[in-house]
């Protein structure tokens, strides 16, 4: 390559970065409330922000932390453009997985990490004015299980999840621990093949009385997927259309990228999966379509 092509490539490289820093930064809350899970609780704050904005809720994937998983997908900079915040707590425990085994995390205000999350919710809705009727959770593996706990346990607190290589709401329920050391393996060999009804009262039981609306959810899984079998995503999909009262509709093949089969249950407005042909753990965050199921964007 001749030189000046080579200069001319590192300075849109350098331009190109500098355009997509961050204005704000990241930045550890330490009292945010009680923390039953002793989680740690990051916040990213854009600079500018609408008078009542969306609250999205970051969560890693097991052996992660805030930090790793911040840097890991586009929400950060993308909050930027649409004015929203970010919680993306951090596990302390359980080779930082997310407890979503314990009936305290599975039952609403039972304590644990989906407790001390929730209070990182409520903590944040009232120093930023934040709208409670738009708060989201999305996350990757252990995140994304945990997506599926905080939705079914605190339906009154999420309006929406997305999960990326996740677990139904309650299939790890009694497991010794969440981790791959520590849990029962049977969940994530796709060896808890339920009903859609017994999901479903799994759920129910997490909230007693709960007479409102679920989160509608979008669920992502890879076929190859090694770690959690694919059959989680079957499982899901049983679970959260008996809770959400919707049936498959359609399928639309090559969307959003070639390769991926989207699965549209009722109308599409509450619930829709993902299923990517060859993928293995875990399917990479696919911002546009989180951000637009949150209404985030259009
Ligand atoms: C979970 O704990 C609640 C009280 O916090 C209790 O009412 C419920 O029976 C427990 N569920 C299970 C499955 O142990
Ligand atoms: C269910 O609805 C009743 C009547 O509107 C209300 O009193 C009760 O608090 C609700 N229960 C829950 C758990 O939200
Ligand atoms: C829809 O797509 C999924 C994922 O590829 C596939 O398992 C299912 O059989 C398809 N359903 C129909 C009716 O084509």
């Amino acid at each position: 390559m001749h030189f000046s092509t080579f200069a001319a490539c590192g300075l849109a490289a350098i331009s190109s970065l500098s355009s997509t820093v961050l204005a704000a930064s990241l930045t550890r809350v330490t009292d945010f409330g009680t923390n039953p899970g002793n989680a740690q609780m990051y916040i990213y704050v854009p600079d500018k922000l609408p008078a009542n904005p969306a609250i999205i809720v970051s969560m890693h994937y097991c052996g992660g932390t805030a930090t790793t998983y911040f840097n890991m997908n586009k929400l950060p900079a993308l909050a930027d453009t649409h004015g929203y915040i970010m919680i993306v707590p951090s596990a302390t425990h359980d080779n930082n997985c997310w407890d979503a085994a314990t009936n305290a995390t599975l039952t609403h205000n039972g304590g644990s990490d989906s407790l001390s999350i929730v209070n990182m919710v409520k903590y944040t809705i009232s120093k930023y004015n934040a709208d409670p009727t738009r708060v989201f959770a999305t996350g990757s593996s252990s995140g994304a299980i945990m997506t599926n706990v905080l939705c079914g346990a605190y339906p009154d607190v999420f309006a929406a999840g997305s999960g990326f290589s996740g677990m139904a709401y309650g299939c790890l329920a009694g497991s010794p621990g969440s981790s791959p050391q520590s849990a029962d393996p049977a969940c994530a060999n796709g060896q808890h093949i339920y009903t859609p009804e017994k999901w479903a009262s799994m759920v129910r039981a997490g909230y007693p009385g709960y007479n409102g609306t679920y989160p509608r959810m979008q669920l992502w899984h890879g076929t190859a997927d090694n770690i959690i079998k694919y059959q989680s995503l079957i499982e899901q999909v049983k679970e959260w259309s008996a809770v959400l009262g919707v049936e498959f509709t359609k399928n639309v093949t090559n969307t959003p990228k070639p390769g991926y089969t989207r699965m549209i249950f009722g109308d599409g407005s509450k619930m829709e999966a993902y299923s990517a042909q060859g993928v293995g753990h875990f399917v990479p965050t696919d911002e546009p379509s989180v951000l637009s199921w949150f209404g985030i964007t259009s």
